[in-house]
């Protein structure tokens, strides 16, 4: 028999104090120490600042004179175009998909609901905030998407966290793409269960996540159907397929798919030929295609109930407003009406806006809607890029990293049924021309646009 070791005969509490008193007595401890110290004195006379830095160099920026965003809109006027600084601009950076914003009869929608309802709402959906135009608006979407009930919120954003963060509990698990809108991962960290994100489109490793999770916990998956960045659509046929081998809930966002991918703009349903039933939880805006503001979620009658009465954003807040309620409504309609033709004019739209940027050798990756994002690659020369479009009279932004990854800063444009092809393929072309000349041009000094 092999003699007991050092641990067995003193026992594991005078091991550890053992451990710490010579850690403690040991030279690196006590310069560790005196550095802390140090940095402690230093955070004395040089407080750490409050609120702390941005992610981007906003005053480097602005300073740089590349600073664009909360450029200031004074009036919408027809076919894409915007007055901004008392200056004619041809809006790229809009999402009203299907041009529809400004419709006469949609706008009048939205007046007749502030004459009947006025412009305020008087609390929550849950007290006294439910009008017949919500439950009408609720119906509505719910049988668009072949669901049973639907259920809105005040924003998409909204919509997103308060659902995600309550569906499951403590020892379920959220598993989302690296590459999820904002609002999918926050509603992922608002929730009381795990949230693992998986590499950006990566099934084997989503398969191998799946895999590892106890059967006695709950499993969501949550997945934007199109990447808002990129415009490129997410593996859902295989990912449904992976739910279905696991057993995982699947709630896909539809924000940048419904109304606008499909012959008939039925969103990724269409797209990819899948049943509704198919997917547990459609989530979808009414803020792009449809010219309103909110969001929803349609479901099962069972999901939509819970919703109604566990989502903390739809109980402890306003109702959506009557007149975006209206409006929505009257959105819908008009969708219903004229979906084909919309969707038709928007990849008309789109496609000749692409193939005038591809001429030129831009590169536009692989978007397959009317997202068209144009790769610069460094940040501060799409700042400069976005900033020599604004003064060509393009009304566009750049998109930096994080929400972009590392060395992949894009010009986003995104392209509405409204937009006239001779305006879209001018864009191009100025596009195209200013991007070529990126190479050339000075660039300013910034400490990078993504600290
Ligand atoms: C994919 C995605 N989900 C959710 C949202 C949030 O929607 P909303 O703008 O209506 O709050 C957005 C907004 O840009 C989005 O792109």
């Amino acid at each position: 028999m092999s003699s007991p070791c050092f641990f067995q005969k003193k026992g594991l509490p005078y091991v550890i104090k053992e451990f710490f008193s010579r850690v403690k007595q040991s030279h690196n401890f006590k310069r560790l120490k005196l550095i802390s110290e140090k940095m402690d004195q230093e955070n004395n006379d040089n407080p750490l600042p409050f609120p702390p830095n941005t992610i981007w160099d906003v005053e480097g920026g602005k300073e740089a004179g590349v600073y664009t965003w909360f450029k200031e809109i004074n009036e919408e006027l027809d076919n894409g175009w915007v007055i901004s600084d008392n200056t004619k601009m041809l809006m790229l950076g809009g999402y009203s998909y299907l041009g529809l914003n400004k419709r006469p009869e949609i706008s009048q929608a939205a007046i007749d609901a502030i004459r009947k309802f006025g412009t305020g709402m008087s609390g929550s959906r849950f007290l006294a905030g439910t009008t017949e135009l919500h439950s009408q608006l609720e119906r509505k979407i719910a049988k668009l998407h072949n669901k049973e009930a639907a259920i809105v919120y005040t924003s998409g954003y909204l919509t997103n966290i308060s659902t995600i963060a309550c569906l499951l509990r403590k020892n379920d698990y959220i598993i989302c793409d690296k590459v999820n809108h904002a609002s999918m991962i926050d509603g992922g960290k608002y929730s009381n269960a795990k949230l693992i994100r998986y590499p950006h489109n990566d099934l084997n490793r989503l398969k191998n996540i799946l895999a590892d999770i106890p059967n006695s916990s709950r499993k969501l998956v949550i997945i934007d159907a199109i990447f808002s960045m990129s415009g490129e659509p997410a593996d859902v046929p295989n990912i449904i397929a992976l739910c279905k081998k696991y057993n995982a809930y699947l709630m896909v966002d539809e924000c940048h798919s419904m109304y606008v991918l499909g012959k008939s703009g039925g969103g990724i349903t269409e797209y990819f030929n899948i049943q509704p039933d198919d997917i547990d939880i459609v989530m979808a805006t009414l803020s792009k295609s449809i010219p309103a503001a909110g969001g929803y979620i349609a479901s099962s009658e069972k999901i939509i109930n819970y919703l109604r009465h566990e989502s903390r954003g739809f109980i402890y807040s306003i109702a959506l407003s009557t007149a975006m309620a209206a409006t929505a409504l009257k959105g819908l309609e008009v969708f219903e009406a004229e979906r084909k033709t919309l969707v038709s004019k928007l990849n008309s739209n789109t496609e000749i806006f692409k193939e005038t940027l591809c001429a030129l050798g831009a590169p536009i990756g692989n978007s397959v809607t009317s997202i068209v994002p144009i790769l610069v690659g460094d940040p501060i020369k799409a700042a400069v890029a976005a900033k020599t479009c604004h003064e060509h009279g393009l009304y566009i932004h750049a998109v930096f990293p994080p929400v972009v990854p590392a060395g992949k800063a894009i010009l986003r444009a995104s392209i509405t049924a409204g937009h006239k092809k001779e305006d879209l393929i001018m864009a191009a072309k100025t596009i195209g021309h200013i991007v070529a000349k990126l190479e050339h041009m000075e660039m300013p000094q910034l400490s990078g646009y993504n600290l």
